[in-house]
């Protein structure tokens, strides 16, 4: 995992928490209403995956019960966790590739619904992702994954050895001269794993891409429109496939690549194709990075161009995230898959709170608010979702009330206190559990296993609406809050 090269421990705002009254007043308990955009308050959970679905991606009771921890307290949207539109296998993330998921999934709308009253709003993040292969054991790929060409026959000077004797002498070579025989895509597949990107224009499922992504969203947007959810937010961020059509560093010839007009195009396509077939009140949003935080990748001034494209395309929410590549990504250990929050990239996406200067809350906000900015310039009124350390109110309060976001995104703290939204608007503030911001929550999402807190998962573990992980050893939802105390 990078660490910031400075080591400097911050610690969560302490305050005073607002009184009831006080919250009730307030520009974050307020409702808003933007274009299709309705919320009860300004509160955002933004997606999570918390690794509860079967490893045929369906919806199970622990999915159904974890996103109704969170809508008990109702607060204005909840993201469901990056779901994957194509009807393939990738293990126990949640899936909306084909019809049959749409019962599941009616269940998590549903309960939703129920735990917050109506009051909650709640959309689906839709992810597709390109493959990317576990680090592979070194015998093996130059046993059987490596294919065998004339340029590392050069390298080595030997233009007649058979591919046997290739092979056996790759196996025996140190990392440095192995690095000046093998390309440098060959050292990336046996040191991380191999990872397709956008630009493997030469394989006719990347080159196609183009063709086929806007259906693929499309019938995916459709289905969560029949499972009830209020709209979809596009995942356009992180290490994916959309996100890669945006980045600086995508330089495919095709017209979907290169400059900025073309690296915008496919998220605009799968945007129209996506809005001509949903009806008109669902709502269409999308995530996208304000910053790559990658060498040579996209900067905040790219972002404000492809915010302002996808505004006057009529987007309906922009919920901006940062960082979170591939590109800076530690190296796996053999048999893992490569992680992409384990770089420098990774950390501005969940900053942790022993950091640099700048510490981890609101590392997001001057970039975010640079590009409401240029949407407000452009006399375009799309809201904005901030996300990155957000915990305390008065720190959402203030960015509401400079115009700095619109919405306030609260991963991290929601599932350190998914009462965090009732205890403040109900004036007990100083209940709230604050996260820590040390990412154990991260380190379980790491490793595919079920999400939960160290603030929480071993508690009352005997209670008897307990339910557990499957080892037994942590509970997969957090305890009730028993607001006994006189108000
Ligand atoms: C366990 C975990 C899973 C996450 N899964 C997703 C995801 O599915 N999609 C996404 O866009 N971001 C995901 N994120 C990133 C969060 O949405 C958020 O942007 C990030 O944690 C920073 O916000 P915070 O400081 O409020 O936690 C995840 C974060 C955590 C901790
Ligand atoms: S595990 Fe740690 S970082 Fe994650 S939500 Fe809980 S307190 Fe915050």
């Amino acid at each position: 995992m990078w660490k910031p090269a400075e080591r400097i421990r911050h610690t969560t705002l302490i305050e005073n928490w607002p009184s009831a009254t006080e919250a009730a007043r307030s520009t974050l308990f307020s409702p808003f209403k933007s274009g299709r955009l309705e919320l009860s308050s300004r509160t955002w959970i933004p997606a999570m995956v918390p690794w509860r679905a079967t490893p045929d991606g369906e919806v199970t009771s622990d999915v159904v019960d974890w996103y109704s921890r969170f809508a008990q307290a109702a607060p204005g949207a909840i993201v469901i966790e990056a779901t994957g539109i194509r009807d393939v296998p990738s293990g126990p993330l949640l899936r909306i590739g084909h019809d049959r998921y749409i019962p599941g999934l009616k269940r998590v709308v549903e309960a939703v619904r129920e735990a917050s009253n109506g009051q909650t709003r709640v959309f689906i993040q839709l992810i597709d992702f390109l493959s990317i292969r576990r680090r592979p054991d070194r015998q093996k790929y130059f046993e059987r994954f490596l294919q065998i060409t004339d340029s590392h026959r050069q390298a080595l000077q030997l233009p007649d050895a058979d591919d046997a004797e290739i092979r056996t002498l790759l196996s025996r070579m140190g990392d440095e001269p192995l690095k000046r025989v093998l390309s440098e895509r060959e050292w990336e597949s046996l040191s991380r794993g191999h990872r397709e990107r956008v630009t493997d224009t030469e394989i006719p499922d990347i080159r196609s891409l183009p063709e086929v992504l806007p259906g693929l969203f499309r019938d995916a947007a459709v289905r969560a429109q029949s499972a009830g959810f209020d709209g979809v937010e596009l995942h356009y961020a992180h290490a994916y496939t959309m996100a890669s059509f945006l980045s600086r560093r995508n330089t495919r010839s095709d017209g979907y690549g290169g400059r900025l007009e073309n690296r915008i195009r496919l998220p605009k396509e799968v945007f129209s194709e996506v809005r001509r077939h949903v009806r008109p009140e669902f709502v269409v949003g999308c995530r996208i990075l304000a910053e790559e935080c990658i060498e040579g990748g996209s900067t905040v001034e790219d972002t404000e161009f492809f915010s302002r494209q996808l505004a006057e395309a009529g987007i309906d929410f922009i919920s901006l995230s940062r960082g979170g590549k591939f590109e800076d990504a530690a190296e796996p250990k053999v048999g893992d898959a490569i992680y992409p929050y384990t770089g420098q990239s990774g950390y501005e996406c969940m900053p942790q709170i022993i950091s640099d200067q700048k510490g981890p809350f609101g590392r997001n906000v001057p970039a975010t608010s640079q590009i409401k900015q240029h949407l407000s310039d452009h006399d375009l009124a799309t809201p904005v979702v901030v996300a990155g350390g957000m915990h305390a109110f008065s720190q959402a309060e203030r960015l509401l009330v400079e115009g700095q976001a619109d919405l306030i995104g609260f991963a991290r703290q929601a599932l350190a206190d998914p009462d965090w939204f009732s205890k403040v608007r109900l004036g007990r503030g100083e209940k709230v559990n604050l996260c820590k911001y040390t990412n154990y929550c991260e380190g379980l999402d790491q490793k595919h296993k079920m999400v939960t807190c160290q603030l929480w998962d071993r508690t009352d573990l005997d209670a008897s609406d307990a339910k557990r992980t499957p080892d037994g050893k942590r509970r997969t939802t957090a305890p009730q809050w028993k607001n006994d105390e006189i108000i």
